[in-house]
This record gives C-alpha cells, sequence and structure tokens, in this order.
C-alpha cells in the first residue's frame, strides 16, 4: 500500500467534482439492502471532505442526489434525505472548526421542507467558512440548472434589467446555481460507469475526466491520490496550441 503523502504546500488543482457512484452496487455485492451503501458512501464523504482540506482543495462539488434520482422507489429517496440530515447535524461543527463552508445547488424546490431548511440552516452558520468550499448538488441536473439559469435571463430581459446583447460566457454562467465558483478542473466519477449523467453540463466543458470502476464506497485517500496524479500529468490545452 502506498504512503499517503503530505499535504501538498501547492494545492494539485483548485475545483474538484465527482460522481459518488456505486453505493447500490457496493451493497449488493454483500447482500445487503442498498441504503447500507448509501450509509457508506456517507462516510467515504466525510473521508474526501478531510483529504481535500489536507490537499489545500478550495472547491469540492459532490453529485448526492439527482434530478432524475427522484424516480427512484419512495422508500430509498426517504432514506437518501434522511442520511443528508444526519450528514448535517454530524459534521456541522467539525465543518465550522475546520473552516469548511456548505453550498447547495439544485432545484431545492422539489425537497421537503425540513430538509430545505436544515440546509439554508447550515450554508448560513458555515457561511464564513474559508478552507474549502464544499458544493452539495441535491436535486441538481445540469440541463434543468441551465433552463432555469434561461427563464431567469428571459424574465430580466422582459422586465427591461438585463441587455440580452450583453450577455455572454461569463455573465451567463453566473446565472447559473454555481454562480462565481470557478470551473472544476477535473471531474471524477466512480464505479466504472463513463458517462456525466446530467452533471455540471456547462460548468464541465474543459474539464479533465477521470474515470475509475472502485465502487463511492472504497473509495479512499489513496484512490483520490490517483486521480490527482493522473490529473498533474494532464496537459490541458483549452483549445489552443501548445506553446
Ligand atoms: C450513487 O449510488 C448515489 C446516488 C445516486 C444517490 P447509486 O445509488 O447510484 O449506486 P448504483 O449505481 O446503483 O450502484
Ligand atoms: C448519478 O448517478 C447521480 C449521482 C451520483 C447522485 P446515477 O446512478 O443516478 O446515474 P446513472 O443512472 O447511472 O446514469
Ligand atoms: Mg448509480
Amino acid at each position: 500500500m502506498s504512503k499517503i503523502t503530505e499535504v501538498n504546500k501547492e494545492p494539485p488543482l483548485e475545483h474538484l467534482a465527482i460522481i459518488m457512484d456505486g453505493n447500490g452496487r457496493w451493497a449488493k455485492q454483500r447482500a445487503l439492502p442498498r441504503i447500507a451503501g448509501h450509509k457508506r458512501g456517507v462516510e467515504t464523504v466525510t473521508k474526501i471532505v478531510d483529504e481535500c482540506v489536507r490537499h489545500g482543495i478550495r472547491f469540492l462539488s459532490l453529485f448526492a442526489f439527482s434530478s432524475e434520482n427522484w424516480g427512484r422507489p419512495r422508500p430509498e429517496i426517504d432514506a437518501l434525505m434522511g442520511l443528508l440530515l444526519q450528514f448535517l447535524a454530524s459534521q456541522r461543527k467539525k465543518m465550522l472548526r475546520e473552516g469548511v463552508r456548505l453550498q447547495v445547488i439544485g432545484d431545492s424546490s422539489r425537497l421537503s421542507q425540513s430538509i430545505q431548511e436544515a440546509l439554508a440552516d447550515a450554508e448560513k452558520e458555515t457561511a464564513a467558512g474559508e478552507t474549502l468550499t464544499l458544493v452539495l448538488a441535491l436535486s441538481y441536473g445540469g440541463r434543468d440548472e441551465i433552463m432555469r439559469a434561461a427563464k431567469q435571463i428571459a424574465r430580466e430581459a422582459l422586465a427591461g434589467s438585463l441587455d440580452i446583447d450583453q450577455l455572454d460566457n461569463r455573465s451567463f454562467s453566473r446565472f447559473l446555481d454555481t454562480g462565481d465558483i470557478p470551473e472544476p478542473d477535473l471531474l471524477i466519477r466512480t464505479s466504472g460507469e463513463i458517462r456525466i449523467s446530467n452533471f455540471l453540463l456547462w460548468q464541465t466543458a474543459y474539464s479533465e475526466l477521470y474515470f475509475t470502476d472502485v465502487l463511492w464506497p472504497d473509495f479512499d485517500a489513496e484512490e483520490l491520490q490517483k486521480a490527482l496524479d493522473a490529473y498533474l500529468c494532464r496537459k490541458r490545452r483549452f483549445g489552443l496550441v501548445d506553446v
């Protein structure tokens, strides 16, 4: 087993995004209910947040529940929401202590009142955190986000407060849930699926992609290090030519 390296003085990247997938399969392999996989998945979240802090990464975006996941069986949805509440309650003190700021993206109007309130409280409480911004994508879909942004732009244009001709990539992106969060440098997806599944469609236009067969509950510091090492070997060109 490779030794976990010390904190990098120079963070490997600014923004890491992760599609945390494979909880259900992890449970199935062990003949456990899917929710057991989700529970282990939450444990992985806390470990990976710690790792990101250790690496000096400033933004970590986690895909926790998609707009399409609303189509799952009600008991699974309820269990996931219960785990979310537990996570917020159990991590609150630690987040404040370590300067982790919570920011939620997605269509929160579809979440229950109690979840919305717990999230709003956690966001407010941790707002001064400057170490790491933990962006939790909940009830989130990239298409839905772009659609909501387009509707808001149309509303402001119709009201006369926005000049459509002044709109460009930069000003459009401010209408997205991610506001002025920088675009992800690296997007990791676990569990062997090679797709984006509607995550951060606009923001990942030039992100480096990393896919691993490891299931999310098994993802750990060592696997993260492998992904970061792979990222550091990439040559990003952004459509330009090498100099
Ligand atoms: C990812 O694990 C967590 C959520 C989507 C909420 P899955 O629940 O999708 O696990 P698999 O893909 O069925 O293994
Ligand atoms: C993507 O995983 C959503 C989350 C990780 C929250 P899914 O398991 O829902 O995606 P598909 O169905 O495999 O594309
Ligand atoms: Mg899945």
